[in-house]
């Protein structure tokens, strides 16, 4: 259980898994698609189905569980901020792989993990090569969501890197301690 002194090791292990995974799947998701580099589709496809297994793990224990406290009282507005850049990325950590299945599996592209197949894609006979979308609306939501969401994350990991360097520099808290593990009872 997480306590104020010292959060629980799954809270600070499935925190850290999720937010490298996060950061490399946005990068990666980035460089692939502004230079067409296309064997990294199927690895960050991959990828992504695979960490949403951990996130739904990671939202299900964080709901069950409650925020962790803070180390000690904050001025309003910081709280607020910090509760709302909490919740955003929580939400896109979920809506991330949503929607990416929904471009992928809707829009006929098909979906596997390192090859094995858990969707074929969808073709024509007329057009062979190029995906036939099951349904063009919801494989635009799903495309326009990825995109979309895929920002709003980005924004919202940079606040809160920001905000843990603050607390760690600046104010000088155990904040960043407490997330990396350890027990900061005495600080
Ligand atoms: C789990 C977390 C994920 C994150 C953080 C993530 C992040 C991103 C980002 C930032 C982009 C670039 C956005 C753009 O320029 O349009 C992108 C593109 C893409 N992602 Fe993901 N992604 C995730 C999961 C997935 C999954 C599970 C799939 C499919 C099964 C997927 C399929 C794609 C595809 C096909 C593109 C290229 C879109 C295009 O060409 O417009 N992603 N992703
Ligand atoms: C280098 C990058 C990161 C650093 C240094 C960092 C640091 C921290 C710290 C110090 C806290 C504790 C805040 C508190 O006690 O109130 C925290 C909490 C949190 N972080 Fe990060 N973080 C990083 C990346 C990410 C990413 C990429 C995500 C998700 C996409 C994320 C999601 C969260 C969430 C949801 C919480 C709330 C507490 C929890 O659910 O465990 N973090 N982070």
């Amino acid at each position: 259980m997480d306590q104020q002194q010292r959060l629980s090791k799954i809270s600070v292990a499935l925190h850290w898994i999720v937010a490298l995974a996060m950061i490399s799947l946005c990068a990666v998701g980035l460089v692939m698609t502004e230079n067409e580099v296309w064997f990294l589709y199927p690895i960050h496809k991959s990828i992504g189905i695979l960490i949403f297994a951990v996130i739904i793990v990671r939202v299900v224990w964080r709901l069950c569980q409650g925020w962790p406290q803070t180390i000690r009282k904050y001025a309003q507005y910081e709280q607020i901020l910090a509760k709302l850049v909490h919740w955003v990325l929580l939400i896109s950590t979920v809506l991330m792989p949503v929607s990416g299945i929904l471009m992928s599996g809707v829009g006929g592209h098909g979906i596997a993990i390192f090859g094995w197949e858990l969707l074929a894609p969808h073709h024509s006979s007329a057009t062979p090569d190029q995906a036939l979308p099951y349904n063009e609306f919801w494989a635009g939501v799903g495309e326009s969501g990825h995109t979309i969401i895929g920002y709003v994350l980005i924004a919202t990991i940079v606040l809160h890197v920001a905000g843990a360097l603050k607390h760690h520099v600046i104010d000088r808290d155990a904040t960043l301690k407490r997330m990396l593990g350890q027990n900061i009872s005495g600080q």
